[in-house]
């Protein structure tokens, strides 16, 4: 009974999955402007990135380029366990303990959609990895903006077209991104207390709608 008088208030950890196009940054700070309006302080954050460091691997991870050494999907993903370890220690993790509710766009699941399914590295190599980097900062809620990858290919190519941005991920083709989608449903599936799925191709204010209801019915 009494150990629970140990353990301090933390704050809320919610994560935003999906591809490219799903349309994340836009409802993570419409969730923030919704959150706030309540009174609750949020902290808006991002993986690969969120602190100087992790901002410096996620440049080499998304836009590396040269053809005489492409990046090993190992080497890609102990880039991103390093950027998340520092990330969750000096950013999320004294967030979370300062009572704020954390909204990070991508988090593990990314890992295991992207590495996993994409990149085809074993299963039991990304959980001891992302665990690792991890440790108990687990999220209270995952949302997956889940789309089509007709459509999140249609959003994101005129979004690339307008940054003229070359992004290792973006460049994969079809197949790639089918898996991914395939493992962020089965992942959500498989843990339905910590996933929403939210229907992503629907306007962005229908998608900000499912999401307040999904905030509201899991912290209600
Ligand atoms: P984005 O934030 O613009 O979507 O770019 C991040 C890219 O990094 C995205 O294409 C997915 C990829 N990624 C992984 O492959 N694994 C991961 O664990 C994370 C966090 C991102």
């Amino acid at each position: 009974m009494s150990g629970h008088q140990n353990i301090p208030p933390r704050g809320h950890f919610i994560t935003f999955e999906g591809p490219e196009g799903a349309g994340k940054s836009t409802q993570i700070a419409w969730l923030r402007q919704d959150l706030e309006a309540q009174g609750i302080t949020c902290l808006c954050t991002r993986e690969p990135g969120g602190t100087a460091f992790a901002e410096e691997m996620r440049r080499l991870l998304k836009h590396w380029q040269n053809p005489d050494e492409p990046v090993l999907p190992l080497s890609e993903l102990l880039l991103l366990a390093a950027a998340r370890a520092q990330h969750v220690e000096t950013v999320i993790r004294p967030a979370l303990l300062a009572g704020k509710t954390v909204l990070c766009d991508r988090f593990s699941d990314s890992t295991f959609a992207y590495q996993g399914a994409g990149r085809k590295l074993p299963e039991e190599l990304l959980r001891t990895v992302d665990a690792a980097a991890v440790g108990d900062c687990i999220p209270d809620l995952t949302l997956l903006l889940d789309l089509p990858v007709e459509v999140g290919f249609a959003r994101a190519g005129s979004r690339a077209a307008t940054a003229g941005n070359y992004d290792r991920f973006e460049e994969e083709d079809r197949a790639f991104h089918e898996a991914v989608r395939a493992a962020f449903l089965a992942r959500a599936a498989a843990e339905p207390a910590r996933f929403r799925v939210i229907d992503a191709a629907v306007s962005p204010e229908a998608v900000r709608q499912q999401i307040r209801e999904a905030v509201h019915e899991r912290f209600a």
